[in-house]
């Protein structure tokens, strides 16, 4: 068996920065609710008319990651593609990125877990590097949520703590046992699904009865959050992710070098700093600019934190998330 280490990391978000005040010109919130509430101070909004999307912002990151992995778009094996929000219905965004990046034929997974979505993406990876089968794996996480939420006054509850951006890890194979993930762990519990949703379009619905309704007030196509109950049961789950990993390699909670956990609200990650007892230099947190990126925002706050050296060589770094299933998990490395 081989390990896997990440070689590269890379990051894009949209130029475009949306304040909470700007928010406030265009339904019934305000910068002290936002702010009190999530934390987040800004986010990135692709422009209309923009170029990018969610494809396109995971190329960018992606030929950033590779580059710093010393490596070229050639040596990569395989595409793990985590996002909610794909350019198409179908076909995922994995082949998209595929075919950006120009990478022959290569396998492209598409991952579809939401604000889990990098950690089950990279266990993914992990797992085929261990058996041998792939060298060099890109793993993505991207996420263009402003095209899809409800900007009025009606969708204030969710619309205000969501950004877009893209991630990108280069996962790949060592034989230094000691470095690189130790381990991961995945959960769902699929009976809250409808806690945290977009139903619409579903296959559950005719496509007809759909294009005949066309129907303005339809709120089925917003994403619908339950943000008490979910609150509650991220910090839970959250708090249970972490403990896991952390017992499957017989460490402690003093031994945590770096969280790095799902930006999914400040007083979420705060929750879990004071529950652990860890200091500010120990948990790493961007949702201030960034808002909640869902599949983006474990990979871009890892990137920023190393990009600001915060983390170092064999450091033990935990990444853990929650999110819309509910799916949750946690993944343990040494740097
Ligand atoms: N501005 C001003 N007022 C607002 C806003 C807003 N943007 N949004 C809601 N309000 C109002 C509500 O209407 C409500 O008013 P009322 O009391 O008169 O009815 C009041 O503020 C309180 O609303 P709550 O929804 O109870 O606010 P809460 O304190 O729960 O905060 C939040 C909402 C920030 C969404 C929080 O519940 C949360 O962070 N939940 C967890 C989110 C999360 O972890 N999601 C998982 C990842 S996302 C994914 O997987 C896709």
């Amino acid at each position: 068996m081989y390990n896997s280490k990440i070689s590269g990391l890379g990051y894009y978000v949209p130029d475009n920065i949306v304040t909470n005040n700007e928010l406030s010109k265009f339904m019934d919130t305000n910068d002290a609710w936002i702010q009190e509430r999530t934390g987040i101070k800004e986010r990135r909004w692709i422009k209309e008319g923009s170029d990018d999307t969610t494809s396109v912002m995971g190329a960018k990151a992606s030929r950033i990651a590779i580059e710093r992995a010393g490596l070229k778009n050639e040596d990569i094996d395989f595409i793990v593609f985590a996002t909610l929000s794909p350019d198409y219905y179908f076909p995922g965004g994995g082949v998209q990125l595929q075919e950006m990046l120009d990478m022959k034929t290569i396998g492209a997974l598409d991952v579809r877990n939401q604000c889990s979505g990098f950690i089950y993406a990279i266990s993914v990876a992990d797992q085929f590097i261990k058996t041998g089968m792939y060298n060099n794996i890109l793993v993505v996480g991207a996420e263009y949520h402003s095209s899809g939420l409800d900007k009025t006054t009606r969708g204030r509850g969710v619309s205000v703590i969501f950004g877009d951006g893209a991630g990108a890890a280069v996962l790949s194979r060592t034989n230094d046992n000691t470095k690189g993930i130790l381990s991961s762990h995945l959960h769902s519990e699929g009976k809250h699904a409808e806690e945290l949703i977009v139903s619409s379009p579903s296959s559950k619905r005719w496509i007809n009865e759909i294009i005949d309704s066309n129907n303005k007030e339809d709120e089925s196509y917003y994403p619908y959050m339950n943000g008490t109950f979910v609150f509650k049961h991220a910090v839970v789950r959250f708090s249970e992710a972490i403990n896991e990993g952390l017992q499957a390699n017989n460490l402690r909670v003093s031994d945590i070098d770096m969280l790095i956990p799902h930006q999914a609200n400040l007083r979420i990650s705060q929750f879990i700093q004071r529950k652990f007892k860890l200091n500010d230099d120990q948990v790493f947190n961007n949702i201030m600019k960034y808002g909640n990126t869902t599949a983006a925002s474990v990979i871009i706050a890892l990137t920023e934190a190393w990009e600001k050296g915060k983390i170092k060589d064999n450091d033990l770094v935990v990444l853990a998330a929650f999110g819309s299933g509910f799916t949750w998990g946690s993944v343990i490395m040494r740097w």
